[in-house]
């Protein structure tokens, strides 16, 4: 029996997770126990995920998060050692680029426990970004890497990293989309509550390169309600981190004139609301690959983005936050798309990762 221990902490690692977990669930040659760092707290942006995608109730909650990244990963890092020495798994997985990622690895490779990274080799090549420095250093030290595309593969080869610690696995987060997108029909009430009309553009920004810039934040306000003005509906299911910062900055008032601000929302009301949209916009990792699953164009707010097939085959743009016209969006991508191909895998990567970390325990 392989016992593992998963380390997970902010709402992309729980959606990741709960595809994983599924599939070691139905297997007897492997058990899984999670650690949730607490990373993100509130309700809606970490109960609801275990509640809705049924992922097993942590065996241990944290509760370290909303410091800051130094204080938070160190702190993370002091009490995942003390259960790993407790709990002494034979291997780690953990998952993207947070500062919950960076603490499990590092915990773990110091006690020479084996570390798996699933999302492995993205690169923005931003160093500026604090998910660079967490995914590059959680790939230089995992012993096993599970990356979601050919482009990923590449960039741990050229850093260096031995072949045969890569696989190419397929994408968890396409496995997620394929597995919820009849299941996401159920939360059709809730969307219809919204009011929002059947023509509407879906945002999400939460990056810290936007938000933690007044003059970048107000241009994006700025950008959203011209886009208002003209024919759609704009809806912002707004993360906690860019509520505070539109307060902080005095933006909060004129955002809402034009904008349907809510909550953040359930996994399965997200996949609903991005199914229907005309456009995607956001600057979100997530939400970009999810924009193409459900064959809706994007654009990411952002001067660089891991994700770059998808601009080479004109699905997503990027966007200056800063540019004169936002109320000409959508007419941007007419006759760009490329016909959609399965980039991410075929919806099978968390079978792929569980029988290859099984695989590798032999
Ligand atoms: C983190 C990740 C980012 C990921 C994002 C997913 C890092 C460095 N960043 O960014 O890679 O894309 O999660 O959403 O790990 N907050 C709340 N309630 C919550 C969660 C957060 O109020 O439930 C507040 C925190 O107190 C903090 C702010 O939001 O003030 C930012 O949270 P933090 O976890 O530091 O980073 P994110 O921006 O969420
Ligand atoms: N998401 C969600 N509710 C929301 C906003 C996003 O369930 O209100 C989901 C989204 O569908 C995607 C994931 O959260 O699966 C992306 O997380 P986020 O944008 O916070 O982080 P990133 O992917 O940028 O690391």
């Amino acid at each position: 029996m392989l016992n593992i221990i998963t380390i997970i902490g902010a709402r992309p690692q729980f959606i990741k997770a709960a595809t994983v977990s599924r599939v070691i669930n139905t297997r007897n040659d492997i058990s899984e126990k999670i650690i949730h760092t607490g990373q993100h707290y509130d309700g809606n942006m970490s109960d609801i995920f275990f509640d809705e995608l049924h992922i097993p109730t942590p065996d241990y909650n944290l509760g370290i998060g909303g410091n800051l990244h130094g204080q938070m990963t160190g702190q993370q890092l002091e009490k995942i050692e003390e259960i790993l020495l407790q709990e002494k798994p034979d291997r780690v997985l953990v998952y993207g680029d947070t500062n919950s990622t960076l603490a499990g690895a590092l915990a773990a490779v110091k006690l020479n426990i084996p570390v798996a990274h699933i999302e492995a080799g993205l690169r923005s090549f931003n160093k500026k970004m604090p998910e660079e420095i967490n995914r590059v250093i959680t790939d230089h030290i995992a012993d096993l890497l599970f990356s979601p595309t050919e482009t990923a593969v590449a960039n741990l080869i050229n850093e260096g990293i031995g072949q045969e610690q890569i696989i190419l696995s397929g994408d968890v987060m396409y496995d997620a989309a394929l597995y919820y997108a009849d299941k996401a029909e159920s939360k059709i009430e809730t969307i219809e509550h919204l009011s929002i009309g059947s023509h509407y553009v879906l945002v999400t920004l939460h990056r810290a390169e936007n938000t933690d810039s007044r003059d970048r934040l107000e241009a994006i306000v700025n950008g959203l309600a011209e886009l208002a003005a003209n024919k759609y509906s704009v809806v912002l299911p707004l993360h906690p981190r860019t509520r505070k910062k539109l307060c902080e900055y005095g933006l909060w008032e004129k955002l809402c004139r034009s904008v349907r601000i809510i909550d953040p929302v359930g996994y399965l009301e997200m996949v609903l609301l991005e199914k229907n949209a005309n456009l995607i916009i956001t600057d979100s990792g997530g939400v970009q690959k999810e924009a193409y699953f459900h064959k809706i164009p994007c654009i990411t707010l952002r001067k660089e983005t891991e994700w770059v097939e998808l601009l080479d085959i004109g699905w997503n743009k990027l966007c200056d936050v800063k540019q004169k016209r936002w109320d000409n969006l959508i007419t941007q991508f007419a006759g760009q798309m490329q016909p959609w191909e399965p980039i991410y895998g075929t919806g099978n990567a968390a079978q792929h990762i569980v029988s290859q970390l099984v695989e590798q325990a032999r």
